[in-house]
């Protein structure tokens, strides 16, 4: 997570007993290289202690007395300027109604006030609080000012009720932090389509044809467009992954279903990124009862070839100008990795292939890591040394904004 290193962060805790919560993003946060300094209001103190947040942070965390400390006379001003994003969480419905009316009776509220950057307000109350028109007016008049709402999300409340008025889960509020920290990225407002993962193709009710990917590096890929400000499509074959907050993400099962939503999303796209693993035969038909043991001799299966999803893309562009600015595949090969990758990005009209070798256990399919070559139209190669699937995609993500701009 390189997006937080040496990012200064600061985060408002208000007394709502989401407070806790906050310790675990803070905790991550500083781990991830940011300078975290976090400010508590007198009822977030009585939750939490601010030596908890001191601990997790190396920081001294700030309460109220710290406004009036001699040395420290221009905090609020020094915390509100020097930040590059300015979370409060959880925000109650108090601190909200404050913010809104540009009340500023506490270091944080006065530290909002001074802030140069638009907030992030995660509000968390009780859902009776939430849904008051008081609160709603208060969460409009901070929205049409520019500050973010993230969430509330729907659930169990700490009343024991159920409703809207969580506060969003620690990993959803980083994700936010993200997308805020990247807004203004090499790709800011770039619309970019990703597919991860294989494909399925159904046998029978129970089985499928698939393959061994994991959906590691695509997923990757769209955290890293989303880190540089991109609006990212996620089209997603099954996997056992978290989809990137922010990403708008498209399940699909077969590579017919994969095959028309990459149609569909690329009809207005600055990028294309074929990540996924997709499958080149299907059973040439699909039993709807399950297949059973035979008794004697072994049930056949008939395969028929699936389209080639990155060639339809660029027939479709080629005929009709319809299609990604930039289109860019991988090659997945056991032998002759360059020629084949060469031959791939010739045959399917890409700009950019990122050929990796499967055979190595710790790189490919399945693992965190991958050592690719990256091989442009123009001839260009570039073998990268073995690093983590996010570094591949950060380097994939910079190349293709490069690539944008010769368009
Ligand atoms: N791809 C595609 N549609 C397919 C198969 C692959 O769009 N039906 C894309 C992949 O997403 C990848 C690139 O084509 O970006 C190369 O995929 P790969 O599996 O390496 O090669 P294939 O074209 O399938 O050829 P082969 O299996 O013979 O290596």
């Amino acid at each position: 997570m390189k997006v937080f290193k040496e990012k200064k962060i600061v985060i408002g805790v208000t007394g709502s007993i989401a407070a806790y919560k906050v310790v675990g993003l803070a905790s991550q946060l500083t781990q991830a290289g940011a300078l975290v300094d976090v400010i508590l209001t007198e009822s977030a103190a009585k939750l939490v202690s601010p030596l908890t947040f001191s601990a997790v942070t190396g920081r001294r965390a700030a309460v109220d007395q710290d406004l009036w400390q001699v040395d420290d006379h221009v905090l609020h001003i020094k915390l509100g300027e020097e930040n590059q994003a300015f979370l409060i969480a959880p925000a109650t419905a108090n601190t909200i109604a404050k913010l809104a009316h540009g009340i500023a009776d506490n270091l944080l509220t006065v530290s909002a006030l001074a802030s140069r950057t638009d907030l992030l307000v995660a509000p968390a109350m009780d859902g009776g609080m939430y849904s008051h028109p008081a609160t709603q007016e208060n969460l409009s008049i901070l929205e049409d000012r520019g500050v973010t709402i993230l969430g509330p999300a729907a659930g169990h409340l700490a009343s024991g009720l159920s409703g809207k008025g969580r506060m969003l889960e620690s990993e959803q509020l980083l994700g936010h932090l993200r997308i805020w920290l990247g807004r203004e990225g090499v790709l800011a407002g770039k619309k970019v389509v990703i597919t991860a993962g294989g494909t399925q193709e159904p046998i029978d009710p129970v089985r499928v044809i698939s393959n061994r990917s994991s959906g590691k590096q695509g997923y990757a890929l769209a955290q890293a467009a989303l880190d540089q400000g991109a609006e990212v499509v996620l089209i997603s074959g099954p996997v056992c992954l978290d989809s990137p907050v922010g990403a708008n993400l498209i399940e699909t099962t077969t590579v017919d279903q994969m095959s028309a939503a990459v149609l569909k999303e690329t009809e207005n796209t600055d990028l294309l990124i074929m990540a996924a693993a997709v499958a080149d035969y299907k059973p040439s038909q699909e039993s709807n009862r399950k297949i059973k043991k035979e008794k004697g001799g072994l049930p056949a299966i008939n395969l028929a070839v699936t389209p080639d999803i990155l060639s339809e893309i660029a027939q479709r562009k080629e005929s009709s100008g319809v299609g990604p600015l930039v289109t860019i595949g991988f090659a997945a090969e056991t032998e002759d990795l360059l020629t084949n990758a060469k031959s791939k990005l010739e045959k399917k009209k890409l700009d950019l292939i990122a050929a990796n070798d499967i055979s190595r256990k710790d790189s490919g399919f399945g693992a965190d890591k991958n050592q690719v070559t990256l091989i442009w139209k123009d001839g260009r190669t570039e073998e990268l040394p073995l690093m983590e699937k996010s570094e591949v995609s950060d380097i994939i993500i910079q190349e293709s904004a490069k690539l944008l701009e010769t368009i």
